[in-house]
């Protein structure tokens, strides 16, 4: 029988609409801006396949387990462990999993918040002409000058955050699932007009067989972890935002199937990224390893070149700022509906005052690439240490532990009733969530902490 509860923060108004959704908040600058650049710092090829396989072997599944649980526990993700951990008879305890999803999606959107800024940043740029017939050192002159001057990054930081939580204020239906409508397949089409491009250059081959000829002796332990917590991100899984938008759908929608889209379109637009920019690096001669600058300073050369590059710039960063737009809120909802539901306070206040200290924390992230950038702690400076405890730590830690709860805590039957899969479907996918996820998790960690 189909689960015929609803939150008390409102629904998904259909299985399209999730589906939006949990795209909008899946693709974001994790697959445009992060996956591209981390890829350049990793060696290519096989970091591209290790990833690949983490989001097949590890990422398909946990969502599955996720949007599982959102929907079965119905609130913000501390109370749904908390109410499910009650259901199965386990430790209350397990809400402290929701604990540490929240605190990372607050950690997230800090850092988060400042890139999509440096979009917004950059949607004037192109309009003012700023890419037309410049030149490598130009453009990287163009994105320097921004990094050197935090009043301007604080200036999109700020413009960012606040309507982030404008969407969030206006609620399930009415903000985000309004959001996300029109944007995918914009986005696509565009990434596509710039793989066209790309084939342009003469460097093309070069472009593609930088990330799909593996080449294993580039990678190590701290590449893997890499790979598999960027899974975890460009997923947004592990942190309670696939568990709060799963507890907004409707209870007779397949979430296997569903999940099954929601990954294909991550991972597609993630390749389609790269197979833009990769070119454009070696057609220029560029760094493939510059780092969370990479796209900033290869796109531009390309829109300063191509035909319709003036409108084709503009419209590119208008994108991602609402590729960014439809990720940021998912990242902060865990937390404002908890506010509602335990502190008794409106919605527009939760978001008030989540909205404002996330924003406090990014202006730290803003002086970590200027004034601040040579404060570090184990030599990172706040920006990569946020995002090395999030991706790297919290999230895969997150996973894992949705695994474990999930494939050894629920009762089966009550995970069966909820995905009504056919059995051999089931199977395979309790065997992944039981053994495969939570070991291999567990196996990167004693890796990478030297043990192993
Ligand atoms: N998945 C988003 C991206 O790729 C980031 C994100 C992470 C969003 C975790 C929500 C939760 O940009």
């Amino acid at each position: 029988m189909a689960n015929t509860s609803r939150s008390i923060h409102g629904q998904w108004s259909s299985r399209f609409a999730f589906i939006l959704a949990a795209t909008g908040s899946a693709v974001g600058l994790g697959n445009i801006w992060k996956f591209p650049y981390i890829t350049g710092e990793n060696g290519g090829g096989a970091f591209v396949m290790v990833y690949l396989a983490c989001v097949a072997a590890l990422g398909i599944p946990i969502m599955i387990a996720e949007i599982m649980l959102g929907r079965r526990g119905r609130q913000s993700p501390i109370n749904t462990m908390q109410s499910l951990a009650q259901e199965a008879g386990r430790d209350p305890r397990w809400h402290y999993l929701g604990w540490s999803g929240m605190i990372a999606g607050f950690l997230i959107l800090a850092y988060y918040s400042v890139i999509a800024g440096w979009a917004m940043a950059y949607i004037f740029k192109a309009f003012f002409g700023a890419f037309i017939g410049s030149d490598a050192i130009e453009i990287k002159q163009l994105f320097d000058d921004l990094m050197a001057k935090p009043t301007q990054q604080i200036f999109w930081h700020s413009a960012f955050m606040f309507l982030t939580m404008a969407v969030v204020m206006r609620g399930v239906q009415g903000g985000l699932e309004k959001a996300v409508r029109f944007l995918m397949p914009t986005l696509f089409v565009l990434l596509v007009v710039l793989v066209g491009y790309a084939m342009t250059t003469g460097t093309y081959d070069q472009g593609v067989d930088f990330l799909f000829t593996p080449d294993f002796s580039k990678i190590d332990a701290d590449a893997v972890l890499t790979a598999m917590g960027h899974a975890f991100f460009t997923l947004s899984l592990g942190m309670g935002a696939i568990m709060i938008y799963g507890s907004y759908l409707p209870g007779d929608v397949s979430i296997a199937r569903t999940t099954f889209y929601i990954a294909g379109a991550d991972t597609v637009v993630a390749l389609l990224a790269s197979i833009a920019i990769f070119p454009l690096v070696f057609a220029n001669n560029l760094e493939v390893g510059a780092g969370p600058g990479l796209i900033f300073q290869t796109l531009p050369l390309a829109f300063g070149q191509m035909t319709g590059g003036w409108l084709f710039g503009i419209v590119f960063f208008v994108l991602l700022f609402f590729a960014a737009l439809s990720s940021s809120i998912s990242l902060i909802e865990p937390a404002v509906a908890w506010l509602v539901e335990n502190r008794e306070i409106e919605r527009h206040q939760a978001c008030v005052w989540s909205g404002l200290s996330c924003w406090a924390l990014g202006v730290a992230v803003v002086f970590s690439f200027n004034v601040w950038s040579d404060v570090t702690l184990f030599g990172k400076n706040l920006f990569e240490l946020l995002d090395y405890l999030t991706a790297n730590l919290l999230l895969p830690l997150g996973g894992m532990a949705i695994a474990i709860f999930v494939g050894w805590q629920m009762q089966r039957h009550h995970a069966e009733q909820e995905l009504a899969l056919p059995s051999s479907g089931f199977d395979v996918w309790y065997l992944l969530i039981r053994y495969l996820a939570p070991a291999a998790v567990f196996l990167v960690f004693l890796h990478v902490a030297g043990i192993l």
